[in-house]
């Protein structure tokens, strides 16, 4: 292979705080280290269609690392393997277009592509790289925590931060009012972020798509509560959370994305059922995207930080079709094929679910 000079970044799928931090520390590492171009592709894989790529120089990436959301952009949308089009008679087409991404990617002479992102962004480097061999580079992020091949991802923290905030806030509006308050956080089909905000804000009732739930058990632990002189609750609900034999509730379907199922909603069932069973006046909030935005923790600060340097080594060692990830202490690096199997979810028999059983929290089950 020619020797490497350039590095492609882009960012894609949906946002999470510390993307900037891993931009700044890919463009510092690439030039300082070892004398790389850097340049960024525009909201994620639509950069490459549209052919829209910068050079990012050292200046540009001044002053970002504490500030939410990419200087890139990006979409959790233009898969180029299944791209969307609308035809004259107003039918969406899904087309393989990914020859004209390659082209974008040959046009600026990129050598190696750092696609950060969850997991569909890696399955579509992951496509690129065995269609193409295109050499990539994968870093991991989500707020939701459920990527292989890394014990964490960075964004979780900040977003963990955000829910547990929101949780302490509720905590002493449902006192004064003698309520049960239901909370509604991300996750999609991972239940991290209920069960970690859960655990932080002392949560009565934490309800996981790992562990579906049986409404009565939910309303005995309340109704107990009441009868002990507790007589309010707080319910943490991961938006992928169901009844046993019960559905998902879908939001919306979003259908030129990866994954078309934007889910939504459970928190106002589980709080009028909750009100109807018990008696006991309830409320409900969906904390929704603002667990996106802000500013990046130190911790994700600091992680996305080593994931940029450790990318840009791995592009240097010409570790391609790896991804780079936190093990114990240390950045690995592991195959994304390996990384994109299958997602990272709760093992129900976990320490942290037995954790938060022994002091107390209602699963419901
Ligand atoms: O994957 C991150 C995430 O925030 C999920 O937790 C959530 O289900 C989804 O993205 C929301 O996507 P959108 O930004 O398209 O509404």
């Amino acid at each position: 292979m020619k020797k490497i000079r350039k590095l492609g970044i882009l960012t894609g799928g949906g946002d999470c705080p510390g993307l900037n931090a891993v931009i700044r520390a890919v463009v510092h590492t690439a030039q300082r280290e070892f004398g790389l171009e850097v340049c960024g592709i525009m909201d994620g894989y639509a950069g490459l269609i549209q052919k829209n790529v910068r050079k990012i120089e050292l200046a540009d990436v001044s002053g970002i690392l504490p500030r939410g959301g990419t200087i890139l952009g990006t979409s959790n949308r233009d898969n180029p393997f299944h791209y969307s089009d609308e035809s004259p008679g107003g039918r969406k087409e899904h087309c393989d277009i990914s020859a004209q991404a390659m082209a974008t990617i040959e046009a600026h002479e990129i050598d190696v592509l750092l696609a950060v992102g969850g997991d569909g962004t890696q399955n579509i480097a992951q496509l690129f790289f065995e269609k193409y061999r295109l050499p990539v580079i994968g870093i991991p992020k989500t707020i939701d925590n459920d990527l292989n091949g890394t014990d964490v991802t960075f964004g979780f923290d900040t977003a963990l931060n955000t829910a547990t905030t929101a949780i302490d806030k509720l905590h002493s509006t449902a006192e004064a009012h003698h309520r049960v308050m239901v909370i509604e956080v991300m996750g999609r089909y991972a239940g991290w972020i209920a069960l970690q905000s859960g655990l932080a804000g002392g949560g009565d009732v934490i309800l996981i798509p790992e562990i579906p739930f049986q409404m009565d058990k939910v309303c005995a632990k309340i109704i107990r509560r009441a009868e002990k002189g507790k007589r309010f609750s707080l319910v943490v609900v991961a938006e992928g959370a169901r009844a046993e034999g019960g559905e998902l509730v879908v939001a919306r379907q979003v259908n030129d994305a990866s994954d078309p199922i934007r889910l939504g909603g459970i928190a106002a069932r589980v709080g009028n059922q909750i009100e109807d069973m018990t008696g006991i006046e309830s409320r409900y909030t969906i904390l929704g995207h603002v667990q996106r935005g802000g500013s990046p923790t130190p911790y994700d600060r600091i992680l996305a930080t080593r994931f940029g340097y450790h990318a840009v080594v791995a592009a240097v060692n010409k570790e391609f079709g790896c991804l780079v990830g936190l093990r114990g202490n240390e950045i690995k690096t592991t195959p994304i094929k390996e990384a994109i199997a299958e997602p990272r979810r709760v093992d129900p028999e976990s320490d942290l679910v037995k954790t938060a059983m022994a002091v107390g929290t209602c699963f419901g089950k």
